[in-house]
């Protein structure tokens, strides 16, 4: 038997109907001046949406300009080769979003001529784009009655509303999303949700929130009882596994060996030394021997570490031993790799690498001067 939505009790319509009354005003007097905001195409808006994901607005704001200037259409990223987008990327992290994004490109250029769908169900099916993403680019693209719950909005809704479970719970995450649904006005759904993230970004932060100047202060229930310091509850983050990674950083003729990833994966399409883990018991030196016979059958000899580099991903930590390898013998081949190329250093600059990687060019480039 089907049940309709139940009601929300009157204590909480009440609050509902005051957030939504002062935070528009609010927005319109505090909204930041952010690159995204000044431009309203459904395109510019799903680049800015899947690129905040996971990077911070202050970091997404110039990779969002350039990208922009270098795919400024859908049809533009969606001729552009996967490499070429990797590159505008690089150092974002995260590079699955970067290949998603191309691949949905190419999906709505050609199949659906060019134009997002503007349903968030609809955009929802297009690659890479998760509940998220799909309210946000629904709602502030097109207007559309639909929440969009990230980091900030959990924040200011746990707090708003008093929710002490852990939102990382399924069952908890699904009240945040019914609740954000709630609290929706019925137009202006896009600055309204914008309103929200930026009360989140700049009032309701997560240490030494602001609530002198919080225009919802008065809606809220965490701040009533004094625990706004409390909430969203945090649990301990997962201690991440670390692994020793070694890499080999083949000359041969003034030229340097690089491979690229395959394309599924962590950071997949980047371009990297060729490496791996270090098995239990093996050298840093004798694994980057290994790797590079494995990924390339061609047979090295290993010189010195040039550097040692720390770099921290989302589920694990590596440690990256870089070793100078002399080239031996052997024809490089794709085996554990999609392409290959050997490359003067100052042409390493073309290619997309992981940022660890990045750390050993620098010192590669140091060393030779
Ligand atoms: N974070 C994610 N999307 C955002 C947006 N549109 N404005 C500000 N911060 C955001």
């Amino acid at each position: 038997m089907s049940r309709r939505p139940r009601k929300p009790p009157a204590a909480r319509q009440g609050q509902i109907a005051r957030i939504r009354r002062v935070l528009p005003a609010w927005f319109r007097r505090n909204r930041r001046d952010l690159p995204w905001r000044r431009r309203s195409d459904p395109y510019a808006v799903w680049v800015a949406e899947v690129m905040l994901q996971q990077t911070r607005v202050a970091t997404a704001e110039e990779y969002y300009r350039r990208f922009l200037e270098a795919f400024p259409t859908v049809r533009a990223l969606a001729d552009a080769p996967l490499d070429a987008v990797l590159k505008a990327w690089e150092g974002l992290g995260y590079y699955g979003r970067a290949r998603n994004l191309h691949k949905a490109a190419r999906i709505v250029a050609d199949e659906l001529a060019g134009k997002l769908p503007t349903t968030a169900a609809e955009v929802g099916r297009l690659p890479g784009v998760g509940p998220y993403t799909a309210g946000a680019v629904a709602s502030i693209a097109f207007g559309r009655r639909e929440a969009a719950l990230d980091g900030n909005v959990i924040r200011v809704l746990c707090r708003a509303f008093r929710v002490g479970a852990d939102p990382r719970l399924p069952g908890v995450r699904r009240r945040l999303w019914k609740l954000a649904g709630a609290l929706l006005p019925a137009r202006r759904v896009g600055e309204f949700n914008q309103a929200l993230m930026d009360l989140g970004a700049t009032v309701c932060t997560p240490r030494g929130p602001r609530c002198p100047a919080c225009p919802i202060r008065p809606a809220c229930r965490a701040a009533a009882r004094g625990e706004q310091h409390r909430l969203p509850r945090r649990a301990a983050p997962p201690k991440l596994p670390h692994y020793d990674v070694a890499a080999a950083v083949v000359f041969r003729a003034g030229r340097v060996l690089i491979d690229r990833r395959p394309d599924d994966g962590l950071l997949g399409g980047l371009w990297e030394f060729p490496g791996g883990k270090v098995r239990p018991g093996e050298s840093p030196a004798d694994a980057a021997v290994r790797e590079a016979r494995e990924e390339l059958g061609v047979t090295v000899e290993a010189g010195e570490e040039l550097i040692v580099v720390r770099q921290a991903y989302s589920h694990f930590r590596i440690t990256l031993h870089a070793i100078q390898c002399r080239y031996v013998s052997g024809r490089c081949k794709a085996i554990g790799c999609t392409a290959w190329r050997w490359v003067a250093p100052d042409q390493l600059d073309e290619y997309a690498f992981p940022r660890a990687n990045r750390r050993v060019i620098e010192a590669l480039c140091r060393r030779r001067g």
